[in-house]
C-alpha cells in the first residue's frame, strides 16, 4: 500500500522506515532542506541503533523515498501519517501549529480519498479539530481521521515498532478500520495485537500509558528512599512486588528520576486536559512534584557521600543523556544534577557516550564544567564518581585501573548498575540507591 509520512523526526523517520521494511511503498515528507538532503544520501540525523542500516536497505530496495513536496507525496496514498513535532507551549499544553499547518496543506492538495492518521502525540480532541480544518479547507474531500499513537522508546525504537506489545488505533468508520488493519497486517501476522477504539480514547491511551509508567518510576524511587532509611534493599523489593503479575517487573528500577522528551511533556499536557475538563488528577499531579524533588535529593546524596561541603570539590559525572543508548539530554536528570553541583561550587568533570555535544550546548552558561570523551580521564583527580546514566561502558568500569590512576575511592551509583560486593572488595566506598551503605 502507498503510505505518506509527514515529518522525518524521531517518530516519523522510524515509522516510515519500518513501514517500508514491512513492504509498503512509503514517501516521507521533510521540509528542512539540510535534513532532507542527508536522508536522501542515506544518512540518519539522529542516534538510534539499527535505523541507518534499515534506511539504507529500504532506500536501496526503493521502498522509501524522501521529498519536501506534500502534494506529490500524497498522490495515490491511501493513508497519510502525521508525525510532525508537538513541542510544549508556555501553558504546558502541546503546541499543535505544525500539525494543523500540515493538515491544511494536505487537505488543500489531496486529490483522492484519504485516511489522515495522527502519529505524533496529540491532546485529546485533536482529531476533531483536524477534522474541522480538513472539512473547511476542502469541502469535496472524502476523508477519515484516525489516531494511532506510538509507544517507541528511544534506543529501542525499531524493536518496539516491529514487535509491539499492542497497536492502538482509534477510528471513526469501518473503511478507515479496514485500511489501518491492512497497513498493520504484516505485524498482526507475526502475532501483534491490534486494539481498535474510538479516536478520543486512542488519544488518551497514549497519555495515560506514559503517565502510568512515570508513576511507577516515582513510586519505586520513593520506596528506595524508605529502604535507605529502614535498612531495606530496593532490588529485592522491586522483585518482590514485580513478580506479582498484576504489577509486573518492568519499570521498577529506581534512579535519579525520569527525563526525556516524552514523560515530562506528556504528563504536563494530560494535566492541562484534566484542568480544562474540571477533573482532578491528583496522582499524576504528585508525580511531577516527586520527580522534580528527586534531582535535589540526588545532590543531597552526593553531598552526604562526600561527607563534607560540595564547594571546591571535583566530581566525575558519568552520563549526561536522560538514559543509555541515546544522545538525548532533554529533561535529563544528569543535566539537572550537573547544574545544581556547579551552583554549589563543584567543578564537574563530565563524560557521556553520545551526549557530550548536546550537553556542551545546553551547559554553555555553566563555566565550571569540563567535558571528557574518555570517562577514565574525567575520573582522574576527582574526589568522587557519580554514575548518572546506565551506559554499558560504566557497567564494565575497570576499577583496578581507576585505583591505579587516581586516589578517588568513592562511587555514587544513581543507577544501581555496579556490583556492590566487587566494588567494596576493590577498596571503594559504594553508595547506591535504595540500600543502606
Ligand atoms: C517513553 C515510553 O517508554 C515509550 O513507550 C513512549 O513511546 C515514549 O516515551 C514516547 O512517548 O515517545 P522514552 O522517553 O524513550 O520512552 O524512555 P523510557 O525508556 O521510557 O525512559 C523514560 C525515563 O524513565 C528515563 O529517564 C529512564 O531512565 C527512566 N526510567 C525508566 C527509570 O528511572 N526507571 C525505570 O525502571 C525505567
Amino acid at each position: 500500500m502507498k503510505i505518506t509520512v509527514i515529518g522525518a523526526g524521531y517518530v516519523g523517520l522510524v515509522s516510515a522506515v519500518c513501514f517500508a521494511k514491512l513492504g509498503h511503498q512509503v514517501v516521507c515528507v521533510e521540509k528542512d532542506k539540510n535534513k532532507l538532503k542527508k536522508l536522501q544520501q542515506k544518512q540518519v540525523p539522529i542516534f538510534e541503533p539499527d535505523l541507518e542500516k534499515l534506511l539504507n536497505e529500504t532506500i536501496t530496495s526503493k521502498k522509501i523515498s524522501f521529498t519536501d513536496d506534500i502534494t506529490k507525496a500524497i498522490e495515490d496514498s491511501l493513508a497519510v501519517f502525521l508525525a510532525v513535532g508537538t513541542p510544549q507551549d508556555k501553558d504546558g499544553n502541546a503546541d499543535l501549529s505544525f500539525v494543523f499547518a500540515a493538515v491544511e496543506e494536505i487537505a488543500k492538495n489531496a486529490k483522492n480519498d484519504l485516511v489522515i492518521v495522527t502519529k505524533s502525540t496529540v491532546p485529546v480532541g485533536t482529531g476533531e479539530k483536524i477534522s474541522a480544518i480538513v472539512a473547511k479547507a476542502n469541502q469535496n474531500l472524502n476523508f477519515s481521521i484516525v489516531s494511532n499513537p506510538e509507544f517507541l522508546r528511544e534506543g529501542f525504537a525499531i524493536v518496539d515498532f516491529m514487535k509491539p506489545d499492542r497497536i492502538v488505533v482509534g477510528v471513526a468508520d469501518e473503511k478507515a478500520q479496514k485500511i489501518m488493519g491492512e497497513i498493520y497486517q504484516p505485524l498482526q501476522n507475526q502475532g501483534a495485537k491490534i486494539l481498535f477504539c474510538d479516536v478520543k480514547t486512542a488519544e488518551l491511551i497514549k497519555y495515560a500509558a506514559n503517565s502510568f509508567l512515570a508513576t511507577k518510576i516515582c513510586f519505586i524511587n520513593e520506596m528506595a528512599d524508605l529502604c535507605e532509611k529502614i535498612g531495606g534493599d530496593i532490588k529485592k523489593l522491586s522483585l518482590g512486588i514485580g513478580l506479582d503479575s498484576r504489577i509486573g517487573e518492568k519499570f521498577l528500577n529506581p534512579g535519579p528520576g525520569f527525563g526525556g522528551s516524552c514523560f515530562p511533556k506528556d504528563i504536563s499536557a494530560l494535566l492541562y486536559t484534566a484542568r480544562e475538563n474540571d477533573v482532578e488528577l491528583s496522582v499524576v499531579n504528585s508525580v511531577i512534584k516527586s520527580n522534580d524533588k528527586r534531582k535535589i535529593l540526588m545532590v543531597e546524596k552526593i553531598r552526604s557521600a562526600l561527607g563534607e561541603e560540595l564547594a571546591g570539590k571535583k566530581i566525575a559525572l558519568l552520563g549526561l543523556a536522560f538514559k543509555a543508548n541515546t544522545d538525548d539530554i532533554r529533561y535529563s536528570p544528569a543535566i539537572a544534577i550537573a547544574k545544581e553541583l556547579v551552583k554549589n561550587g563543584v567543578l564537574v568533570k563530565a563524560s557521556d557516550e553520545e551526549a557530550i555535544e548536546n550537553s556542551k550546548f545546553e551547559l554553555k552558561e555553566f563555566g565550571n564544567i569540563e567535558f571528557f570523551a574518555d570517562f577514565y580521564e574525567a575520573i582522574k583527580g576527582s574526589d568522587l564518581i557519580v554514575i548518572a546514566t546506565e551506559w554499558q561502558k560504566y557497567r564494565d568500569i575497570d576499577l583496578q585501573l581507576v585505583s591505579k590512576n587516581t586516589a578517588c575511592r568513592k562511587i555514587v551509583d544513581l543507577r544501581n548498575i555496579l556490583n556492590e560486593e566487587k566494588v567494596k572488595n576493590l577498596g571503594f566506598e559504594y553508595f547506591s540507591i535504595g540500600k543502606l551503605d
